[in-house]
């Protein structure tokens, strides 16, 4: 299968790292006429979208930098999904789990057909890339939520908790990237179309993260605990950030499965710990 990936950046790098038939594009797409071009140059059978605009130094950035969150995770993932359509390519983009805040109404969670509430200029936005790309057929959308990577990135949750002096303890769904990459691969050789949530199975609190960090990795490390309101009234976020626990239904229905989170933690926290050790020896 021959699979281009649209996004040079974190998640489409570790993806192309365990897909020896993917290639990224090394270019940034603009333009429908500009995407419709790559696609009849590289004539993917599948393209995985990993684009997107996601802030820096964090997600804050996008609250007053509107046009550019909408373009790149509203606009951009429209104009790639018409343009296979068009050509009858599978598209798999990856969506968020941070379109929903706080508790379902189910005890299970969110569920992938339920309504979100997103409230940041991000989540609005990607949620808006959903609304919009579930009317399509041939289309997959994989949400997930905070990664937890056995390589050391700013990106990685392992890294963001281990170096804030204060955390907030919440209960969340988050996804391994292991795991994920397997799913998103299963996803697209499978072509599925519909939403998907790529969460590890099981909840985990930050506490529970930390405590397994000290045992594994650095039985030295300390921080703050705080409650989330001060959060915000401390100044460390801007917006209240989404805390939530989806059910993952639609991937267990096609086959796809994904460790029991803190199975897959513990595995991911001892990979973590040896490559640290490579990284600083
Ligand atoms: N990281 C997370 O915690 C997380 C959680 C849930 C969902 N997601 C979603 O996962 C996707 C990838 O996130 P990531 O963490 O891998 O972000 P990332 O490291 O910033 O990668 C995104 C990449 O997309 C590129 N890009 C932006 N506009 C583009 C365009 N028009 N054409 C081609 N490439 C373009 C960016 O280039 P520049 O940097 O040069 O702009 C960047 O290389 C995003 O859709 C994000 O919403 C991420």
């Amino acid at each position: 299968m021959k699979i281009l990936i649209v996004g040079n950046g974190y998640f489409g790098n570790r993806c192309a790292q365990y897909w020896p038939d993917a290639l990224i594009l090394p270019s940034k797409v603009k333009t429908k006429e500009e995407i419709d071009s790559v696609l009849d140059h590289y004539r993917p059978d599948a393209v995985f979208n990993a684009a997107g605009v996601t802030g820096k130094p964090n997600v804050d950035w996008c609250e007053t930098n509107q046009a550019t969150t909408m373009m790149g995770n509203t606009v951009l993932p429209i104009m790639l999904a018409t343009a296979c359509q068009e050509r009858n390519i599978y598209f798999l983009h990856i969506g968020s789990g941070c379109v929903f805040y706080g508790d379902s109404s189910s005890p299970f969670g969110w569920h992938e057909d339920d309504f979100a509430n997103p409230s940041a200029v991000y989540t609005r936005c990607k949620y808006a890339a959903d609304l919009a790309l579930t009317t399509l057929p041939n289309v997959g959308i994989g949400r997930i939520r905070m990664p937890i990577d056995h390589l050391p990135n700013d990106r990685n949750l392992i890294d963001k908790l281990s170096r804030y002096p204060k955390i907030i303890d919440v209960e969340n769904s988050v996804t391994v990237v292991e795991d994920m990459v397997k799913a998103f691969r299963g996803l697209l050789d499978k072509k599925a179309a519909g939403v998907f949530h790529v969460v590890n199975p099981g909840t985990i609190r930050h506490r529970e993260i930390i405590a397994m960090y000290e045992e594994i990795v650095d039985p030295t490390h300390t921080n703050e605990w705080i409650n989330e309101d001060e959060l915000v009234a401390l100044g460390l976020a801007s917006k209240k950030r989404s805390n939530n626990i989806m059910q993952s239904n639609n991937l267990e229905a096609i086959g796809i499965s994904m460790r029991p989170i803190k199975e897959a933690l513990r595995d991911t926290l001892e990979k973590y710990a040896q490559n640290l050790k490579k990284i600083r020896s």
